[in-house]
Formats: C-alpha cells, sequence, structure tokens
C-alpha cells in the first residue's frame, strides 16, 4: 500500500492551490455579488493547462493522470466550489464523451479545442420532467439526409450560455427506452438552438446553469456521437468518471470548512478560553476531521481504480455520496462553530454551507448514488 502523491501530483496540486489561492479567491466576493461566470479565470486555466488535465498531449491536453486531475478539482474546491464544478463538468463530461467515444475526426475538430480551453464544454442531459430518470427524456432527434433535426428542452445545464459545445442527449429511436437513446455534439450556434432561462441559485453563485431549447435544431449528422443508441451507456460511463470529480469538489467544500472552524475556535474566546479547547466545540472538530479523512481516502481511491483503468462505478458512487454528506455536514457544523458570524456573509462559511447542497443533488442525488452501489452490489 502506498498512501503518498508521486512528485507529479505533488506539482499539479501545488500549481493550482497556488493559482486557486491568488487568482480565484479575490473574485468570488463579485461571483457572490453579481452571479458573473468568471470567464477570464477560465481562459486563465486554459493558458496554464488546466482545461485537459487527462487529457492525452496528442489531443491538446496535459497528458497527466486522473489523480492528478482529481487533485486539481479538489484544490480549486477548497476555494471557490463554482469554480470546481465548471472544471469538472466542462473535463469528466464536457471533454471525455468525446475523448473516449468520438471518431478521429470528432477528436480533431473539438477535443483539440476543449482541452486547450479554447472551448468550453457542457453536457446535457437532464429534462424538465426527467432528471434522475434519466432514460425517460423526450428531446428527439430524427435523421433527415446529413442532419439530424432535434427538438425538445434540457433544464439545469452547468455551464449553459457560456460553452461552446454542448453533449446531448436524444431520442433517436422511440420505444426501446435506454436503448433508443443518442448522443450528439451540439456547437453553441446550432440553429434553432437557444439557451433559455438562467437559474438563480441557493450556492454556486457564477456558475451558469441554464435551460437549452432545442426548436427544429439542426445538427450535422457527422456529430452523432458513437452509434445511434449508444447514447446512454456513454452517459452513464462518464458520468462514472464525472461523479469522482463532484466528490472530489466536495471534499474541497469539506476540508476548507474544517479549516475555517479549526482557525476560529483557536482564536475565538469565551469564558477566558479558546472556544477550540471547550470539548463540546474540540470533539466536532474532531469528527469534521474524521469524516474529512474518510472522505479523502474515498475519493482518492476511486480516482486510483480510475487512473488505473480498473471499474469504479461503485467506488465512484460511493465517493460522490460520502464525500457530499460530509461537505453538507462539516458546513453545518463550521457555521456551528463560528456561532452567529457564521450565519453572516462576512466569513466564508455560510458560501460553504450553501455550496455544500448541490454535491447531494446532482450528477446523480444520493438516493440513486444507493441504486447504483446497490446493483453493483448483487450483480458482484
Ligand atoms: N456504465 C456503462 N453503462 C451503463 C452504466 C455504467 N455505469 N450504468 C448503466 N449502463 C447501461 C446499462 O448497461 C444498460 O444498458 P443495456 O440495456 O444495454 O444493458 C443501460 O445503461 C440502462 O441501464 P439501467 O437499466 O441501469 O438504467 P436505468 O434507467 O435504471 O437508470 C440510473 C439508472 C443509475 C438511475 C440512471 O438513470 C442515473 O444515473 N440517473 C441519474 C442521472 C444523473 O446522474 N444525471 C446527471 C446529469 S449531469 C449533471 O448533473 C452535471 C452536474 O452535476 C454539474
Ligand atoms: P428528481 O429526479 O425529480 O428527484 C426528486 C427527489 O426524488 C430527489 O430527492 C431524488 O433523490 C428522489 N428520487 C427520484 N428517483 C428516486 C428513486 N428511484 N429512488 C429514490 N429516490 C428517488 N444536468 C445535466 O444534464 N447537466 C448539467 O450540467 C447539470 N448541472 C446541474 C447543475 C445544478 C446547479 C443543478 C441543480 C442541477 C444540474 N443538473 C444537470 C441536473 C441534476 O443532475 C438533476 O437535478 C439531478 O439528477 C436530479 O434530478 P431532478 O432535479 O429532476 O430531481
Amino acid at each position: 500500500m502506498d498512501f503518498h502523491f508521486n512528485e507529479e501530483q505533488q506539482m499539479m496540486r501545488r500549481m493550482v492551490r497556488d493559482f486557486a489561492n491568488k487568482e480565484m479567491a479575490p473574485f468570488i466576493p463579485i461571483m457572490e455579488e453579481t452571479e458573473q461566470f468568471p470567464l477570464h479565470i477560465v481562459k486563465k486555466m486554459g493558458e496554464m493547462g488546466l482545461m485537459g488535465i487527462p487529457v492525452p498531449e496528442e489531443w491538446g491536453g496535459a497528458g497527466a493522470d486522473f489523480v492528478s486531475y482529481i487533485l486539481a478539482i479538489n484544490e480549486i474546491a477548497k476555494v471557490s466550489a463554482t469554480m470546481g464544478v465548471i472544471l469538472s463538468v466542462h473535463t469528466s463530461v464536457g471533454t471525455n464523451p468525446i475523448l473516449y467515444f468520438g471518431t478521429e475526426e470528432q477528436k480533431h475538430k473539438y477535443v483539440t479545442k476543449l482541452a486547450t480551453g479554447e472551448y468550453l464544454g457542457a453536457f446535457a442531459l437532464t429534462e424538465p420532467h426527467a432528471g434522475s430518470d434519466a432514460s425517460s427524456i423526450r428531446t428527439q432527434a430524427v435523421r433527415k439526409g446529413d442532419a439530424y433535426i432535434l427538438n425538445g428542452s434540457k433544464i439545469f445545464i452547468t455551464n449553459g450560455g457560456v460553452a461552446d459545445t454542448y453533449i446531448t442527449f436524444a431520442v433517436t429511436d422511440p420505444g426501446k427506452g435506454a436503448r433508443g437513446i443518442s448522443a450528439f455534439i451540439v456547437d453553441k450556434d446550432t440553429p434553432g438552438l437557444t439557451v433559455g432561462k438562467k437559474e438563480k441559485k441557493m450556492g454556486l453563485h457564477g456558475s451558469n446553469t441554464t435551460e437549452l431549447v432545442f426548436d427544429n435544431a439542426v445538427v450535422p449528422a457527422a456529430n452523432l456521437l458513437g452509434n445511434e443508441g449508444e447514447g446512454f451507456t456513454i452517459a452513464m460511463a462518464n458520468l462514472d468518471k464525472g461523479r469522482i470529480g463532484i466528490a472530489a469538489q466536495a471534499l474541497g467544500i469539506a476540508e476548507a470548512a474544517l479549516h475555517y472552524a479549526t482557525e476560529y475556535a483557536k482564536e475565538r474566546k469565551q469564558f477566558g478560553q479558546a472556544i477550540g479547547k471547550l470539548q463540546a466545540v474540540g470533539f466536532k472538530l474532531a469528527d469534521m476531521a474524521t469524516k474529512a479523512e474518510a472522505a479523502r481516502l474515498l475519493v482518492y481511491r476511486a480516482a486510483w481504480l480510475c487512473s488505473k483503468g480498473l471499474p469504479c462505478t461503485k467506488e465512484a458512487s460511493m465517493a460522490k455520496l460520502f464525500a457530499s454528506d460530509a461537505a453538507m455536514k462539516l458546513a453545518i457544523e463550521a457555521v456551528q462553530v463560528f456561532g452567529g458570524y457564521g450565519y453572516t456573509r462576512e466569513y466564508p462559511v455560510e458560501r460553504l454551507f450553501r455550496d455544500a447542497k448541490i454535491t447531494q443533488i446532482y450528477e446523480g442525488t444520493n438516493e440513486i448514488q444507493h441504486l447504483v452501489i446497490t446493483k453493483q452490489l448483487l450483480a458482484e
């Protein structure tokens, strides 16, 4: 057993930590107040090679391993959960589906631009009536000559309105359920595609979450990803890896909550002593640290399995389930340690509290993670 990150992974961690503290942290108050998308930071991340960390160099990426990529999301999310999800969606489900299922031509056309940060990626699966039950989507794609005509709508799309490409799922063979779904690479300026309502959210301010409307949208047949009917498998296979990214985002939130709570407990005095010396507060910190450590082990074990090309569906879901619950619990406890100050926007724990909640919901709610883990257990 070896619980150490190698030199390359440690370098990635140092570089990203430094970048997040210097470049991202100062922009958080602006994102919180105005919900402005941090485009200039995304561009800088592209220049630094962070928009294609696990993508091979031949396709414009950094060619690093999956653990390095997860370390980067973890470090970014400690500072900004918003930036964490922008990067995770762009890479895990916005770029990887083309890398793994695309033709050489599609990889040349799209992956090279996504991995360098010239393009921003997004993933459009969820529909107004089809969230957890993803195979019940209704957006239709009908082949007409050299194109597919798409009709329907998507909701809650991260990077919506700012992305250049949307990996979009639509029904090509109604009545076949999951096997009737296909995946498409949809360009942002596709005729018939419009960006609809932008959600006003509890947290993740600065991350765009929008509706997409397809009204006779014309998508070239060359942009079909994989074969007709393979779409649902493409979605699920990439969500496996995506869930490790969201788990790393949740871990970052949990670690930040622990850090701020511990520092505050050392400084804040009541009854003539630092509150951390009060057993009720000290034990809270001990529980928080234990949960964060357990989450860290699950997240990096899942990432390690994935980096070795080993099956990781169950472990990814376990990591996402545990780390997101830990993030929520630690954020709640951090607010408690800060007392009344924790409830104000003067201190970061209030933001962590709002950002933590979504990690239990997206890329499959934690109830859905239970379903995935159960299914895997019974199949073993
Ligand atoms: N890898 C590859 N293929 C898989 C798979 C996996 N992990 N899981 C399922 N499949 C395949 C199955 O093999 C099956 O194929 P066959 O019929 O050929 O055997 C097919 O997919 C259907 O599988 P199921 O019968 O298990 O499908 P289901 O309808 O019961 O749904 C589910 C399973 C796990 C509940 C799935 O619908 C699901 O994951 N729901 C949650 C949706 C979700 O995670 N959405 C995330 C949107 S993106 C997002 O949210 C981004 C963000 O946060 C920022
Ligand atoms: P529902 O499926 O309606 O679930 C409602 C409740 O019922 C939940 O508690 C759920 O766990 C429970 N439930 C449902 N089915 C079961 C079951 N079988 N067993 C037990 N409990 C069940 N989607 C994308 O495609 N791309 C994105 O980029 C994206 N980004 C997002 C960003 C944000 C900020 C948000 C809020 C959502 C995003 N989503 C995205 C959508 C997200 O993945 C869905 O919201 C999520 O999968 C849940 O679907 P739903 O909201 O329709 O809830």
